[in-house]
């Protein structure tokens, strides 16, 4: 199996250059040996602290959204050239709350992705259904579209470099989650998209999905020995040192 495991952390609006210093120094030594590739997606002012706290560790960096213009009048956006110019390698897009409180749409989503391709960031995709859509039975649909929007007009070329995080909106920083096969379930649908738009070897092979969403040092065994769950993305038991190291080696 080629798919290696992806557990990145997604801080949000948490931790400041101090606190940063005192998080990533306690969590390089408990994640040393990790199996697993272990990112860190901080706030942009963390993003120069972590750079050169975790320099010559298995941590890598990340960041939590992208603008999509190479620059210009966009007051309080951060383009993808400058994220790589502070040794950022991931980044997150299209997450639930950037969806439902800062106006992001499967077509900014898009332009997000292709900004971070070109530019030779690594994109986390989020996608996942709302508790309505869930009870309505239409959570296949949303996924599915949120993935095809997305990935429209990216070549097959930019899929290894890609990683998709399904997080059930309703189970995020709730405490709930989906049942780990509820969530791989999901997460099938959102493989069997990737082959329909790529190729069934390459969904098979090269496309790593997360699952996020109160993933926890408790459940994250269970979850990780699903067939189609290849990570998670972590919020909440990112923010300390102990519990984040006992998700990456769940
Ligand atoms: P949570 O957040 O782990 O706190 O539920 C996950 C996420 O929003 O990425």
């Amino acid at each position: 199996m080629s798919r290696r495991p992806i557990i990145a952390g997604n801080w949000k609006m948490n931790n400041t250059k101090a606190e940063t210093t005192e998080l990533l120094t306690a969590l390089k030594p408990l994640v040393a040996d990790a199996a697993a590739e272990v990112v860190v997606c901080v706030p942009y002012t963390a993003i120069d602290t972590a750079a050169s706290i975790i320099k010559g560790s298995n941590i890598k960096l990340g960041a939590e959204n992208v603008h999509w213009a190479e620059k210009g009048a966009f007051t309080g956006e951060i383009s993808a050239k400058m994220l790589v110019e502070l040794g950022v390698e991931y980044v997150i897009i299209g997450h639930s709350e950037r969806r439902q409180y800062f106006g992001e749409t499967d077509q900014t989503v898009n332009m997000r992705v292709k900004a971070a391709l070109a530019a030779g960031l690594k994109p986390i995709i989020c996608v996942g259904e709302s508790l309505e859509e869930r009870e309505a039975g239409k959570t296949e649909e949303v996924v599915t579209r949120q993935t095809k929007a997305a990935f429209d007009g990216i070549g097959k070329e930019n899929i290894e470099n890609t990683v998709i995080a399904y997080e059930p909106i309703w189970a995020i920083g709730t405490g709930k989650t989906a049942t780990a096969e509820e969530a791989n379930a999901t997460i099938k649908v959102i493989r069997d998209t990737m082959a329909e738009l790529y190729c069934a070897k390459c969904a098979e092979e090269k496309v790593r999905i997360q699952y996020g969403g109160s993933m926890n040092p408790k459940n994250a065994k269970e979850l990780m020995a699903q067939p189609n769950i290849d990570g998670g993305l972590i919020g909440g038991a990112s923010l300390k040192a102990v519990d984040f190291s006992q998700v990456v080696k769940y």
